[in-house]
């Protein structure tokens, strides 16, 4: 990879990912594309190149891939869970219009793309536990809905045309720089505010209720690793199980109780987030990423709580 646009680069993962591709790969050498009206603020716009690049207004993207002369497109446009519920429309365009338009450019232009799955993209049919690499995906939500087809394109762009495209199952993301918006998992991002600002925290997952989620260091390495793994090794593409941790509101309220023994939880239960949460694994096998790109986790459950109210105490307070 030379030259690299990364698609929502204000976003919850693209803010971060931006960041450490330019320590990796040279400030000027990775592109924060943009929409109008969030646009790179800060360290992000100064640091290194920016660029409009909206996935529905497809001449934006063909515009910054050739200006900038792009040969990898990490595209992280999309609308989380609960708020695509929503606006079904609006995640359907953003998620799968879009990534279309991402295709074909990458195809006239030589480019790889690597366009994220989630754990959304399973349903009640699939076994829960040790989730299978290859197994029923028959998701009802329209993310979920949306992120099958994610990988469906994406592996059809690579069989059809031969588009370097690759992609794993991303867990619920944690991370203490950008906030993520409207998901099913961003319970387990917001008890961490809480703890940090002395609130009390209300959970709308029930006690019980289990989800993959991953550190944010880890979504990180984990995207750039398989983009620059031997694709001689790979016999998948899109997208790959990668897991770190599994835990219920129980388990992470008790990893914050041993550095903040006053801290509190109650519960008020969001329907539509405990019955999506419910649909999705309870812990994925990932032994297909592990065989075939090396892929390996650095934070547990623990080791994540401590940086994160480290890392929030001198954000917030
Ligand atoms: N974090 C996402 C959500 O909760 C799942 O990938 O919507």
């Amino acid at each position: 990879m030379k030259n690299i646009l990364i698609i929502g680069s204000t976003g919850q993962i693209g803010s971060e990912l931006t960041m450490y591709l330019r320590n990796l790969y040279g400030n000027e050498h990775v592109v924060a594309g943009y929409i109008a009206g969030a646009e790179p603020k800060g360290e992000l716009r100064d640091s290194g190149p920016s660029a409009l690049a909206d996935v529905v207004k497809a001449e934006s993207i063909a515009e910054a891939v050739k200006k900038h002369h792009i040969d990898a497109i990490y595209n992280l446009a999309a609308l989380l869970s609960v708020v695509a519920e929503a606006k079904p429309r609006l995640a359907w365009q953003i998620g799968i219009d879009g990534l279309w338009n991402i295709l074909e450019i990458a195809r006239e232009n030589h480019c790889a793309v690597f366009t994220p799955s989630s754990i959304g993209s399973f349903g009640l049919e699939t076994p829960p536990v040790m989730t299978p690499q290859d197994t029923i995906q028959r998701p009802r939500t329209i993310y979920g809905v949306s992120k099958v087809t994610t990988e469906l394109l994406s592996d059809w762009y690579f069989h059809k045309y031969g588009v370097d495209t690759r992609s794993v199952r991303f867990p619920g993301i944690i991370s203490y720089v950008t906030p993520p918006g409207g998901g099913t998992t961003d319970y387990a991002v917001d008890i961490y505010y809480c703890a940090v600002r002395g609130e009390r925290f209300t959970c709308p997952i029930k006690a019980g209720t289990r989800m993959d989620m991953m550190y944010m260091p880890d979504a990180l390495h984990a995207a750039q690793m398989l983009m620059e793994a031997d694709p001689g090794r790979l016999v998948h593409r899109n997208g790959f199980n990668i897991a770190a941790m599994s835990f219920d509101p129980e388990t992470i309220y008790a990893s914050i109780r041993q550095h903040k023994p006053d801290f509190e939880m109650t519960y008020e239960v969001d329907p539509l987030k405990q019955a999506i949460a419910e649909s999705w694994p309870d812990q994925m096998d990932d032994s297909c990423a592990r065989q075939e790109w090396d892929w390996e986790h650095h934070y547990d459950l623990d080791d994540m709580t401590k940086d994160m109210l480290d890392k929030l105490a001198n954000r917030l307070l």
